[in-house]
């Protein structure tokens, strides 16, 4: 009882933590596993729940053949015991001429004393042998004659197939991470660059000032660049960061779209020459001048030579 109780508690105890542990690591169980653990429970308590009846039919039999005995004795008769369905059918599963009767089994012929006993196999053992063929008969049939049911290589193929969809719609509804430094760009969304700042002084105003003006960090509102001066080079910056120089890299703690912001709002601190701001450092760094398409002018112009 008391056992019983302990172990109780015991289960109870493991399951807040469990649940705990599930929520932790983000541990999700998926419906196939579901499935596995509700069977295993299901089968687990069908057997404990056979074990019990088999208990108690026997506690029942043995009372009642008791009593059997006990009318049989106050009668005077000897109790006959008659066969049991079980027994009768454990010797019809096992119908195979005992040891005794050997003698009558024995063949013949006779191999430098080695001789041969005619005796069938045990019918639970032909019952297997034809279960197993009645079983390769199905199995042939659903897997390659009516192709019901996927082979190996199907079955494979098909679960890459489901993992490589469940993967591209996971994929699809994170918010747009395709931003890296090759594809940044400036954004000028009033509400996106106030997101930037708020990440700026939230993360980077200790080493950089709110201003930008720079402390242990370097100048952000200055043409001087120790990294390039360009958004994709801000972003990139800011992504890998210079972890020598005391500068980490944001990227495990800022999404792409956060390191994107705050990127643009750095560069429109350009030129706002904040009081105690820093000593330029690095190079300076002059925007390239989006000229309309001057390669396609040029060729216009060499064909038109070419043409005179
Ligand atoms: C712990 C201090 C520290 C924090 C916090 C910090 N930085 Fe820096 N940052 C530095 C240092 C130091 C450098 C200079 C690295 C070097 O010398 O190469 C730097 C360099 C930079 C540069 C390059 C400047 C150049 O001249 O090329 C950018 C851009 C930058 N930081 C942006 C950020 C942003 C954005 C954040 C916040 C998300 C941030 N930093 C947070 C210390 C810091």
């Amino acid at each position: 009882m008391k056992q019983k109780l302990i172990s109780t508690l015991f289960i109870l105890s493991i399951i807040p933590s469990l649940s705990a542990f599930a929520q932790g690591t983000s541990f999700t169980v998926d419906s196939r596993t579901t499935f596995f653990i509700v069977t295993g429970f299901t089968l687990i308590i069908a057997i404990l729940v056979l074990a019990v009846s088999i208990v108690v039919l026997q506690l029942l039999r043995t009372f009642v053949r008791q009593q059997a005995e006990k009318l049989a004795a106050e009668r005077g008769e000897e109790l006959v015991e008659e066969e049991s369905a079980w027994s009768k059918m454990w010797a019809k599963l096992n119908d195979f001429r005992p040891m005794e009767e050997e003698r009558e089994l024995v063949l013949d012929h006779n191999y430098d004393g080695i001789r041969e006993l005619d005796n069938h196999l045990p019918p639970w053992w032909k019952w297997l042998f034809y279960v197993t063929i009645i079983f390769g008969v199905v199995y042939l049939a659903a897997y390659h004659v009516f192709d019901t049911l996927p082979l190996q290589e199907e079955e494979y193929i098909s679960q890459m197939e489901e993992a490589d969809a469940a993967n591209a719609a996971r994929l699809a509804n994170l918010p747009e991470s395709n931003i890296d430094e090759n594809n940044v760009t400036l954004v000028e969304d009033a509400a996106l660059l106030a997101k930037g700042q708020q990440i700026f002084n939230l993360n980077c105003a200790q080493c950089h000032k709110e201003s930008g003006g720079g402390g242990i960090g370097p100048n952000l509102t200055d043409d001087y660049w120790l990294h390039g001066g360009s958004i994709s080079d801000i972003y990139k910056t800011i992504k890998v960061g210079v972890p020598e120089k005391g500068m980490i890299s944001w990227e495990p703690l800022l999404s792409p779209e956060q390191m994107q912001n705050v990127s643009s709002y750095i560069i429109t601190l350009k030129g706002t020459n904040p009081p105690g701001a820093k000593d330029p450092q690095g190079e300076l760094y002059v925007p390239e001048e989006v000229t309309p398409e001057p390669a396609e002018e040029s060729a216009t112009d060499s064909t038109a030579v070419a043409t005179l």
